[in-house]
């Protein structure tokens, strides 16, 4: 499987734009895909990888009073050079956010975060709905005079008070801050591959909540889950296929994971989204939900992938631009590192994949270059690549 600069080419100017929700098109195809034994393979690796490990992305519950929206500081946003709109999309959590640890999050904290992601990405992904961190990012916003595109997770675990209260304060977040910036709601993250959710069980919520904003007239939000086990079976249930990529976990070595990327993108997720079009003529878009790479710890790697800032460099010089050319939709992952993940969870990987650390100091990285346009109101649109061609 060869992809050359003319397939990539014939690729970018065929780049098909779909529009998420009920009003469905036809797919439009050029090209043959690959087989899928490759990633078979590695997807059974990537996934027994993923198993032997505790958690991931967490965001765990507990009830805390939700803090205070009140702001002190000053709505400036200072330029700095160093930051470009290169990143189609960035997944974040505000520090603080984690009800088992108390709530501590600030609408000060979620303010200055804004001001440095608004210079990032147009969009952003949140983990769950706890802690007022969804009110405290539109509200930041509205203070900002800003607009971001913001795709809101309801976060279920095996606990249905967890989802209950996620959906309880979501109705009341769209009550106070509208539908306008919502890009997407997402049940759950990797509900199913925690085995803490079921397939039917994600889908009869994903029905819930769609059939709940088609009664607020919002019907063209789409509604999705996140996961990286069972996606054929959920794609007929969703408006988006939302896949965390990882190619760290696929064990390849820094100088190899775009093309890894582009690989797993093209056969696991945009593939069974064409065969699901093909079959039923409904387009739903793929998109990575989270992609990056993890800076530390050195000693904690995964075959030949090390954890580092020149191996984060090097796949963000690969990946970034690379996949905006391709008009690939993904979710960098991740704004800033989490260090409450270590003592969670038992897993200090997981701490260490922002690009800023915990106090939004820019790691010793170079930012990609290749800036985008603000988002605006009612831009749902997501681009999708043609499929890997092959070229012999
Ligand atoms: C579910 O969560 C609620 C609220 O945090 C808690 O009170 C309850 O004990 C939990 N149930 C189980 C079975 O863990
Ligand atoms: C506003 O905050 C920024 C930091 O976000 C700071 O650089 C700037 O000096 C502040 N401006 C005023 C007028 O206080
Ligand atoms: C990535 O794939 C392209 C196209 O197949 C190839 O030319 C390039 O050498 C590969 N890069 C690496 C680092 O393997
Ligand atoms: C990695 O190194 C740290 C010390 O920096 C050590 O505490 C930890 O046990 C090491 N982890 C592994 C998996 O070797
Ligand atoms: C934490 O993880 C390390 C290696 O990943 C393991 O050896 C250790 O037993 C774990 N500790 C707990 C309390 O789970
Ligand atoms: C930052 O990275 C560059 C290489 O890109 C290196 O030369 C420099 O020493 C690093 N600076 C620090 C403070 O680590």
């Amino acid at each position: 499987m060869e992809q050359t600069e003319d397939t990539i080419a014939a690729e970018k100017n065929q780049t098909v734009k779909s529009n998420f929700g009920r009003k469905r098109k036809a797919w439009v195809i050029v090209g043959v895909v690959c087989g899928l034994l490759f990633v078979g393979g590695l997807v059974g690796g990537l996934i027994y990888y993923y198993t032997s490990q505790a958690n991931k992305s967490n965001s765990p519950p507990s009830t805390a009073d939700p803090p205070s929206t009140d702001y002190s500081g000053n709505t400036t946003i200072m330029l700095d050079p160093r930051y470009t709109r290169s990143f189609w999309g960035m997944d974040y959590t505000p520090r603080g956010s984690q009800m088992d640890l108390g709530c501590t999050v600030t609408q000060d904290d979620v303010i200055e975060d804004l001001k440095i992601l608004y210079q990032l990405t147009p969009r952003i992904r949140l983990y769950g709905m706890d802690c007022a961190q969804a009110d405290l990012v539109l509200n930041g916003l509205n203070r900002l005079g800003i607009d971001m595109g913001v795709v809101l997770t309801l976060w279920v675990d095996d606990n249905q008070t967890t989802y209950q209260r996620q959906y309880d304060t979501f109705w009341k977040v769209t009550d106070t801050y509208g539908f306008d910036r919502l890009t997407g709601v997402s049940i759950g993250n990797e509900a199913i591959f925690r085995k803490q959710a079921t397939v039917d069980n994600l889908v009869s919520k994903m029905d819930q909540m769609r059939s709940a904003l088609a009664d607020k007239g919002q019907t063209h939000i789409p509604v999705y889950t996140t996961e990286i086990n069972d996606l054929d079976k959920l794609l007929p249930h969703e408006d988006a296929l939302m896949d965390n990529v990882h190619p760290f976990f696929g064990g390849t070595t820094a100088e190899t994971a775009a093309n890894w990327t582009w690989k797993y993108y093209y056969e696991v997720d945009q593939y069974p989204t064409i065969q699901y079009a093909k079959t039923n003529n409904i387009q739903i878009p793929a998109v990575i939900s989270e992609i990056g790479w993890p800076s530390f710890p050195p000693n904690g790697s995964v075959q030949g992938a090390i954890p580092g800032i020149p191996q984060l460099q090097r796949f963000m010089d690969d990946y970034v631009c690379e996949a905006n050319r391709r008009g690939l939709p993904y979710y960098w992952f991740e704004f800033k590192d989490e260090p409450w993940k270590q003592w969670m969870f038992n897993e200090t990987r997981e701490s260490y994949w922002g690009l800023f650390d915990e106090n939004r100091q820019l790691k010793n990285v170079s930012l990609p270059n290749c800036p985008m346009d603000v988002w605006t109101k009612g831009d749902l649109a997501v681009p999708q690549p043609l499929p890997l061609t092959t070229t012999h």
